[in-house]
């Protein structure tokens, strides 16, 4: 029977044993009688010799391994020797494979760029530069053509890790706070979020849309008396807008909730939730957070035990009297989000903050309207570094009220009658919010551009791979 090791298990307390592995070939030299190979296997990576000998080594297999594409993947056998000197650039530096059979797998084809040029930081190419050495990058464009491919570098290997460990950190903390999984359908009849960003299809004869959020029908979940809900699942948004920051196609990170008071019980749980979730990434991806700086420099979060609270009036006030001109009542674009963000981390030492009662007529339809000042709502944005990843809000429960501010924003209450009808039969008071899962990846890693942490990113110029 065969045993299989991992690249990684192979450590110098294994020196002297023999070892099997499927790995890639991250690199071939053949030097005439000896070949040295880099075996890889996701990020740990793994020297194997050949030498020509009178046994179990030909002539032909060393011209066969020195032949192999960088990539193919291989099956080696071969006992574990320890290395004259540690083995540069590999993570297992301590050991050195010596081949006695190699046999490939799966031979890669030509390569429209190498893994290690697309792994390369901007800093080591610019010091290169410097020294007048002119080293290889691969632009967005190419690498997002071959994701497959340029998924393969340590930083890709680490930030998808990154991102799993978010949504593991977000389920469990609020299945601790007794909240339970949901799975609404992405196939709807109406628009959830207004009609400008939403893909239309023909369903079965009558007009359908791709669910822009999770929104109704996790409303109707607390309705329907599930209590404390969370959903992942995919977002869908016809956005013609090229940014770093906005996708066509996202995972959302929903939650909804029954409030007794008001939205600030939402926000304590979000609290909670967040720095449980800053804490456990730092903790539990320390290794992947450092690969994924070796390539893209980044500063750690700031972030506090408990979040910071400024209510929007706040926020405009700090804009003002840093002499920006901003309208007390609309929205904050990007630039006016970013410089909020600055004045906040000068301030309160925190890159994590919450930004809540938002004026009212910059938010949708079903938010609930302050009951001391109906110009305001009971809603809230949540920021990293100046940028946007959580939108939420306590949500209008009364019937009567819901369908006077859905006819009054001008939506076709014919395609969401039974969302409003959901509210008819006893509704209670209840908030929630969204929160991008790309983009808290991207802002947590301090990433400049959200296609970064998409596994196969939709913008509207991009529909494959
Ligand atoms: O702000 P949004 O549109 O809010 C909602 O969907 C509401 N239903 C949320 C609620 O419960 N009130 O989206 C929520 C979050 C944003 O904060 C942002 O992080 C992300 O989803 N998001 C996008 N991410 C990538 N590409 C896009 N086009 C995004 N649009 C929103």
């Amino acid at each position: 029977e065969r045993v299989w090791s991992d690249v990684a298990s192979l450590t110098p307390d294994r020196v002297g044993q023999s070892v099997l592995v499927r790995a890639r070939v991250h690199n071939v030299r053949g030097k005439g009688k000896s070949c040295f190979l880099v075996l890889r296997q996701a990020t740990a990576t793994v020297q194997a010799a050949m030498f020509v000998d009178d046994q179990t080594v030909s002539k032909g297999m060393v011209k066969y391994a020195s032949a192999l594409p960088r990539e193919s993947i291989v099956d080696v056998e071969g006992k574990l020797a320890a290395p004259a000197a540690p083995v540069e650039g590999c993570s297992q530096s301590q050991v050195e494979l010596h081949v006695t059979a190699i046999h490939c797998v799966s031979r890669s084809a030509v390569l429209p760029f190498e893994v290690t040029d697309a792994a390369r930081s901007a800093e080591a190419v610019k010091k290169a530069a410097e020294a007048g050495e002119v080293l290889p990058t691969v632009g967005q464009d190419v690498r997002l053509d071959n994701r497959f491919i340029d998924l393969r570098t340590p930083a890709n290997q680490a930030i998808f890790r990154v991102q799993s460990a978010v949504c593991q950190l977000f389920r469990e903390s609020l299945q601790g706070e007794g909240f339970i999984e949901i799975h609404t359908p992405k196939l709807l009849a109406g628009a959830s979020e207004g009609g400008a960003a939403v893909f239309r299809f023909d369903y079965m004869g009558r007009p359908g849309c791709l669910a822009q959020s999770p929104q109704f029908y996790k409303q109707m979940a607390i309705c329907s008396d599930l209590g404390r809900v969370f959903e992942i699942g995919p977002v869908f948004r016809a956005e013609n807008s090229y940014t770093h920051r906005h996708l066509c196609e996202f995972t959302g990170l929903d939650m909804e909730m029954t409030v007794n008071e008001s939205y600030h019980e939402v926000l304590d749980v979000l609290d909670r939730l967040f720095v449980h979730m800053f804490q456990g990434l730092n903790e539990r991806c320390a290794r992947e957070l450092a690969v994924i700086g070796e390539q893209f420099p980044y500063e750690p979060l700031k972030f506090l035990p408990k979040s910071l609270r400024l209510t929007f009036a706040e926020g405009i006030q700090m804009l003002q009297e840093a002499g920006y001109d901003v309208d007390p009542f609309g929205d904050l674009n990007t630039e006016l989000e970013r410089a909020l963000g600055k004045l906040v981390k000068e301030k309160y030492n925190t890159e994590f903050y919450m930004l809540h009662r938002y004026p009212l007529a910059i938010r949708p339809f079903y938010t609930m309207p302050c009951k001391d000042d109906p110009r305001y709502s009971c809603s809230f944005d949540i920021f990293i570094r100046g940028e946007e990843i959580i939108s939420g809000a306590q949500r209008i429960h009364d019937p009567a009220l819901l369908t006077e501010r859905a006819e009054a924003l001008g939506l076709p209450v014919e395609t969401i009658q039974s969302y409003l009808d959901s509210f008819k039969y006893g509704a209670p008071p209840h908030g929630g919010c969204g929160v991008g899962l790309e983009r808290v990846v991207m802002l947590f890693c301090g990433l400049d551009n959200i296609r970064k942490t998409s596994m196969f990113p939709r913008d509207p110029k991009r529909l494959e791979p």
